[in-house]
């Protein structure tokens, strides 16, 4: 069968209507194996990109790697089912206000005595739509520092907590 031009234009609009264009995503991170490490990342449309909101609790005290990894499996016990970093354009690893960097490369999030980390900033490349689409990606809490230089991974060492990033309801 062939469609007409106007019968492809006003399906596609249709298309375009029905779904709302995705404002804000959460992934809840929950402990790989043998880890007590847990919290909760959001991220949401501004201006300028995407703010990236981070709790996460049972950390040792210090720098952890933080990355959206390139699939959104949290089913191997040691978390490495997520794969490596989202990086869509092929790029080196680096770190999140650098010009060439993965887009899954979030930087590291800094835990207290307590064990807690909290981290809001706004990331310019992540997006809701086109190659930098995070959703259905993977986000991952590493048990070090990541040192924005070993590639490709920043030798941030085990992954302690794994989440799957999803849309959520907008404002
Ligand atoms: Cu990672
Ligand atoms: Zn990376």
């Amino acid at each position: 069968m062939k469609l007409s031009p106007m019968f492809v234009i006003l399906a596609a609009s249709a298309v375009a209507a029905g779904a709302a264009p995705v404002t804000k995503a959460v992934a809840t991170l929950s402990p790989t194996q043998g880890s007590s490490v847990a919290g909760k990342v959001t991220f949401a449309k501004v201006d300028g990109g995407v703010k990236v909101s981070v709790h996460v609790t049972g950390l040792k005290e210090g720098a952890h790697g933080f990355h959206i990894h390139e699939f959104g499996d949290c089913s191997a016990p040691d978390g490495l089912s997520a794969g490596g970093h989202f990086n869509p354009s092929g790029e080196p690893h680096a770190g999140p206000k650098d010009a060439q960097r993965h887009t899954g490369d979030l930087g590291n999030i800094e835990a207290g005595k307590d064990g807690a980390a909290t981290l809001e900033y706004v990331d310019a490349r992540a997006a809701f739509d086109g190659p930098n689409n995070i959703l259905g990606h993977g986000v991952i809490v590493h048990a070090a520092a990541d040192d924005f230089k070993t590639q490709p991974t920043g030798n941030a060492g085990a992954r302690l907590a794994c989440g799957v990033i999803g849309a959520a309801k907008g404002e």
